[in-house]
């Protein structure tokens, strides 16, 4: 159920390793399975090392064995005014990792939700095919 997924993404988010934004950001994605994993973001001195929650959570679900046709929803809530926006570095890797149907719930602490789908986040993506 998406309230209880958008649950588990808040609990991440307090779980946030973020000592140098104060920004915490929690997400949490569902299999078919009934499966929950999740992410939360977790920075570093050297900055470009930080990990963002959506990253992190797909990466925790594939660590597990989790593949795209697998996932049916993927949550992320941050403290934001509007409905959390993922940065450009997750829209690639969703691009990537995420089925073209699995919905994208985009949250923030006051309780506004967003629906989307990777399609629109990122638009003619670069893809693994052009490599071929
Ligand atoms: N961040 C995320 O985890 N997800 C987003 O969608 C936006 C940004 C993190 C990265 C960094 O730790 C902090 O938020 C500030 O950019």
């Amino acid at each position: 159920m998406k309230e209880e997924l958008i649950n588990k993404a808040k609990e991440a988010m307090n779980l946030s390793y973020s000592p140098y934004s104060h920004f915490k950001v929690g997400a949490a994605l569902e299999t078919t399975g009934g499966e929950i994993y999740v992410g939360t973001n977790i920075e570093n001195a050297s900055y470009p090392l930080c990990m963002c929650a959506e990253r992190n959570a797909l990466y925790n679900a594939y660590c597990h064995g989790v593949k795209k046709e697998d996932i049916t929803t993927l949550v992320v809530i941050g403290e934001t005014d509007e409905p959390i926006s993922p940065c450009g570095a997750c829209r690639q890797v969703m691009s990537e990792l995420l089925s073209k149907d699995c919905v994208i719930v985009l949250c923030n602490t006051k309780g506004e939700v967003k629906e989307t789908r990777i399609d629109e986040l990122l638009p003619s993506s670069f893809k693994g095919e052009d490599l071929k």
